[in-house]
């Protein structure tokens, strides 16, 4: 039965904008796949927050546990501070439902010039694998003497054995699915946090266990420049929660813009759903303008059809997406173009039908 009960949670910001735009294109490709998607709408956002004080109901969690996936577009608002916002609403649903493994696929599609001279879509196709619900996230910690000169904060990272295992694993796996089997490590065991020399034991250890894996290690810091110096060096690269953040808005900046970079929360024990966002915030700068890029958002789509098991109509949606760039008019101002976020949907919407 290839029907999916998918839970929609558009946010704040340009979340309501894009998230739209990928349910549009999920649904004109439902008969021509043959499947069905039956959408379950969320208002949880900064603006329920301020209505209800509360960024999801006590049972939000709950709620989301029978669907098949979770769709979000973006969670923040300027009128609501950070901390509050995503500590009560993204990050809980990542932990909560095991989501630990966060992929971000980051891949110049054709009709994209990249940023940096004279690299094309064979040099810049890898996977960013961030640990998604320990690491430098953790909630222990604290503040202490608030508003005075003695005033501190404390903040732990945790990294366990378990945790960082199956990230690592997760990593490996992933790298035997591609060419060239190739994980690459972002540590930063030089300088003094304890968790890094652990992350490198763990990952010496994991390595010794997929030996037809080719590995390399980097610390973090130098490793950002090589993304842009080389970034044909990669295939798949492992990291910490924070590493990975940074590093997964790095790298859609070379292959183009953050408005197009998709993201996916996996539980890959399938035990509780996965979610798919994109991985750009709520742009408070362009919100409400109708300039949003909505690719992340369609793209997230896709990947989150490929997850299904619609890789069909997963491939017909990346397709169409490059045919989009072919034209200015359907490209946002973010990749140069001129386009709306109508106007790219629209005829994202047109190349799928026509393909
Ligand atoms: P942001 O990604 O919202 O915006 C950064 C810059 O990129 C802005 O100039 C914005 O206009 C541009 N941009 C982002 N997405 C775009 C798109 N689709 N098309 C065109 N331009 C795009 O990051 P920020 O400004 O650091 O964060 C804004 C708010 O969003 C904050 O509250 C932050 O915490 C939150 N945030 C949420 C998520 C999420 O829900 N997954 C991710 C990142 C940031
Ligand atoms: C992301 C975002 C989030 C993160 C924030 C909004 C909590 O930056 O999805 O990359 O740090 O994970
Ligand atoms: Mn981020």
């Amino acid at each position: 039965n290839r029907t999916y009960k998918i839970a929609s949670i558009p946010g704040d910001g340009i979340g309501k904008e894009v998230l739209p735009a990928g349910q549009e294109i999920v649904q004109a490709l439902q008969d021509r796949f043959g499947f069905k998607v039956e959408w379950t709408e969320f208002d949880w956002s900064c603006e329920k927050y301020l209505e209800t004080g509360q960024m999801m109901p006590s049972d939000g969690i709950a709620q989301l546990k029978d669907f098949d996936s979770i769709y979000l577009g973006a969670v923040g608002w300027p009128t609501v501070p950070d901390h509050v916002s995503l500590w009560g609403l993204l990050l809980p649903i990542r932990r909560e439902l095991h989501q630990y493994a966060n992929v971000r696929r980051i891949r110049l599609l054709d009709g994209i010039q990249s940023p940096l001279a004279g690299r094309g879509p064979k040099d810049i196709d890898f996977v960013v694998v961030r640990e998604n619900v320990e690491g430098e996230y953790s909630e222990i910690g604290g503040r202490l003497n608030r508003g005075t000169e003695d005033e501190l904060a404390v903040q732990e990272a945790v990294f366990t054995r378990k945790g960082t295992d199956r990230i690592m694993r997760y990593a490996f796996e992933l790298a035997k699915t591609r060419k060239r089997n190739k994980v690459t490590s972002a540590t930063k065991s030089n300088g003094i946090m304890h968790s890094m020399p652990f992350w490198d034991e763990r990952f010496a250890e994991m390595a010794s266990r997929y030996p037809e894996a080719e590995t390399d290690q980097f610390h973090i810091d130098i490793l950002t420049a090589h993304f842009v110096l080389h970034p044909d060096w990669f295939e798949v690269v492992v990291a910490s929660n924070l590493f990975g953040d940074i590093l997964s808005d790095l790298g859609p900046a070379i292959a183009g813009s953050i408005g197009i970079a998709p993201s996916a929360n996996i539980n890959p024990e399938g035990e509780f759903p996965s979610m798919f966002e994109p991985v750009h915030g709520s742009a408070p700068d362009i919100a409400g303008k109708g300039v949003a890029n909505p690719v992340a958002a369609i793209w997230t789509a896709a990947e989150m059809l490929d997850h299904l098991g619609e890789s069909e109509a997963a491939q017909c949606i990346i397709s169409a997406i490059e045919k989009s760039f072919r034209d200015d008019a359907t490209k946002t101002r973010d990749l140069g173009g001129t386009g709306s976020t109508r106007d790219v949907t629209q005829a994202i919407k047109t190349f799928c039908a026509d393909a």
